[in-house]
């Protein structure tokens, strides 16, 4: 629940916000094209493509969904050496976010391309390397992170999984005493101790702790509270909304959505809209509905959407 006065207060309150972001940024690529004939070569369509878009993918998405809701938003990330770390720092300019890349020479940039053709996803291509960062690069990471912490009020750790979140980085963010907000990545279940609070989907939420898929959802909370010593933590549930687990109390938030298009990107904006309307003063279940508002909006949106703070004023009020 929040009143309409609290949601205008606290989205008023977003642009006094300062946020670092830390995690594996990604640059989501698009090529969209139409298929006329199958190939002489193999037995594929041939797709002539008529244009490319990019978009910031991974923690560069939170960045952005952070940056569009007027936060003064810092990110912590690495690239490659390559056109498209640069491409990546200009986007993040361009949004107003204040990039602190590393540059690994022995990695590319994460690139995720999508063809689409015909209205659907034909195939997507990947370039990444999974491979642990070497010890000088972290180096680098912490020291990056250690210089940009004292200026903000707290972080968002979006973790994909691709090495940028590490022991030391959780640590040293809750040497800090200031609020993180986990969006986690289950095979890295176990860095995440005494952080503020994550934000699991129901399937990582379970895998966190190899729970089977008949364990109720209350206890698999509790089982990821206790082990990571966390007091809240918010379960989205899609187009069932979330579960806000606050100590032993469990509220369910249903969704809200008028329409759905396109749902990825939704974990990106909750995480987003709770991490500012946190450290704008809102409580835990005003921060989660506010989100659930957002995400709503976004899942009706096509391709990737950010909300802004009038979008999400509107879409509180017209409920
Ligand atoms: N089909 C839907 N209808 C309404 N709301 C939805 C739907 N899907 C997602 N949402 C909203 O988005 C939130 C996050 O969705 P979900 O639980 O799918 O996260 P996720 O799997 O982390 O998403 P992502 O693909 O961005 O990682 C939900 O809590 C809800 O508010
Ligand atoms: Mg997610």
């Amino acid at each position: 629940m929040i009143t309409r006065e609290r949601a205008e207060f606290l989205i008023d309150r977003f642009k006094d916000r300062k946020i670092a972001v830390i995690g594996d940024v990604i640059l989501d690529k698009y090529l969209w094209g139409d298929v006329e004939r199958i190939s002489p070569e193999a037995p594929v369509p041939v797709v002539e493509v008529k244009r490319e878009t990019y978009n910031l993918g991974g923690a560069s998405n939170v960045a952005w969904n952070l940056s569009a809701l007027g936060v003064k938003t810092v990110i912590l990330g690495v690239v490659g050496k390559d056109e498209n770390g640069k491409l990546i720092e200009k986007m993040l300019l361009d949004k107003n976010i204040t990039p602190n890349l590393i540059i690994d020479n022995s990695r590319p940039t994460i690139e995720k391309t999508r063809i689409i053709a015909v209205s659907q996803q034909l195939l997507r291509i990947d370039r990444e390397s999974r491979e642990d960062l070497s010890t000088p690069i972290k180096k680098e990471i912490l020291k990056s992170l250690k210089d940009i912490s004292s200026d903000v009020e707290g972080f968002v750790i979006s973790d994909y999984g691709k090495g940028v979140i590490f022991e030391e980085i959780v640590k040293f963010c809750v040497s800090t005493g200031k609020p993180i907000f986990v969006d986690p990545k289950p095979k890295n279940f176990n860095l995440y101790k005494n952080i503020t609070i994550m934000t699991p989907n129901k399937k990582e939420a379970y895998e966190c702790v190899k729970a089977s898929t008949n364990m109720p959802l209350e206890e698999v909370g509790y089982r990821i509270m206790e082990q990571l010593s966390m007091n809240t933590l918010l379960i989205t549930l899609g187009g069932e909304g979330m579960a806000l687990f606050e100590g032993k109390s469990v509220k369910r938030i249903p969704a809200k959505a008028r329409k759905v298009f396109d749902v990825t990107g939704a974990g990106d904006t909750v995480i987003s809209i709770l991490a500012a309307s946190k450290l704008s003063g809102g409580s835990w279940e005003e921060s989660a509905t506010l989100a659930n508002y957002g995400a709503g909006y976004v899942v009706g949106e096509i391709g990737t959407a950010v909300v802004t703070p009038d979008i999400l004023l509107d879409t509180v009020l017209s409920y």
